[in-house]
């Protein structure tokens, strides 16, 4: 089955990003939120990082405008359900994400594929509560979306290979690179950096480094981009502290507990960037300010 349109569902961070590249890669999009607010955000984003694309000379102002062109926003989310392929990227909370599947599948063509960007959330489980398990599975982009070359796919136990592989050629068209994961708590990219992130706040918690000398350590110790307090912050420390919650649960391994530190951040609201303030204050105009 050849994908021509793809709804996306939820405007945030993740799904502004998918929006974009799903556009730019010639597909018609039709990108919903319950809130207009984060459809007009949104809207600017993708203006912004499409405009830094051009400049950038990664792409033509010809294909921005194209790409905006094909970018259909609605409040309604029914108005998604005729597209070909339809990537739910809302709240990571299983009751949302039962709810919008709920409300769209009576409007859904038989042959309609269902996928979710979860990070972590169980794909078999969000599969079996719709009609159609065998056309659900996990497309789980990367932040930021139009940077990172991967898409983790993940399999559902029912999940078919048509599914899979119609999933895996709108991978392909986007110009990024799938990997394959089962469907075991929090696949493979968040398995492996979630605990490697809450052994940093660990680092932090007890005393063995600063903010700046963990994140210093991993940036210029082990060549990653960001270091892990400062990536924490970009992914957003409740989504950190959730998914280390899924990892907890799921496989009940004390490995895996969540660290306490990371769960104050949380409860004092300090989210990371999104929130303005995390591991670092970023309220200022000058470099990010650690808070401990
Ligand atoms: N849209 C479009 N382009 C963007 C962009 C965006 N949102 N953000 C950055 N870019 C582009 C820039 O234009 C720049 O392009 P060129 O190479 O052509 O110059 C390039 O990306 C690098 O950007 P910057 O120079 O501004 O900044 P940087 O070099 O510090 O890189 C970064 C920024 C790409 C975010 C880099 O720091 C990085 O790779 N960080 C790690 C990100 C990461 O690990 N993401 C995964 C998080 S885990 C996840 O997403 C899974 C989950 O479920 C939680």
């Amino acid at each position: 089955m050849e994908i021509g349109s793809i709804g996306i569902v939820g405007a945030g961070q993740m799904g502004n990003g998918i929006a974009h590249v799903c556009a730019l890669a010639g597909y018609d999009v039709t990108l919903t939120d319950v809130r207009q607010d984060a459809l007009d955000a949104a809207r600017q984003t993708i203006t912004r990082n499409l405009d830094r694309q051009v400049s950038r000379e990664k792409i033509t102002a010809d294909a921005r405008d194209a790409a905006l062109a094909k970018i259909r926003m609605t409040a309604t989310l029914i108005d998604t359900a005729s597209s070909d392929l339809i990537i739910e990227a809302a709240t990571e909370r299983e009751s949302v994400k039962q709810a919008i599947f709920e409300d769209l599948v009576p409007h859904l063509a038989p042959q309609t594929i269902l996928t979710s960007n979860t990070s972590s959330i169980s794909i078999t489980r969000l599969g079996s509560r719709t009609d159609r398990p065998q056309k659900f599975m996990g497309f789980h982009f990367m932040n930021p979306v139009p940077v990172m070359q991967l898409v983790e796919l993940i399999r559902g136990i029912a999940t078919d290979a048509e599914t899979f592989a119609a999933c895996e050629a709108v991978v392909t068209r986007l110009g990024k690179q799938a990997a394959t994961a089962e469907d075991f708590p929090a696949f493979i990219v968040n398995r492996i950096l979630m605990p490697m992130i809450n052994e940093a706040v660990y680092t932090l918690y007890e005393g063995v480094g600063t903010i700046t000398s963990i994140d210093t350590s991993m940036k210029l110790g082990a060549n990653h981009p960001m270091g892990p307090l400062e990536l924490a912050d970009f992914i957003g420390l409740d989504t950190c502290l959730a998914i280390m919650n899924v990892l907890h649960d799921g496989l009940a391994d004390t490995k895996y507990r969540p660290c306490p530190l990371l769960v104050k951040y949380v409860e004092a609201g300090w989210l990371g960037r999104k929130t303005q303030r995390g591991f670092y204050d970023y309220r200022g105009d000058g470099d990010p300010i650690p808070t401990r």
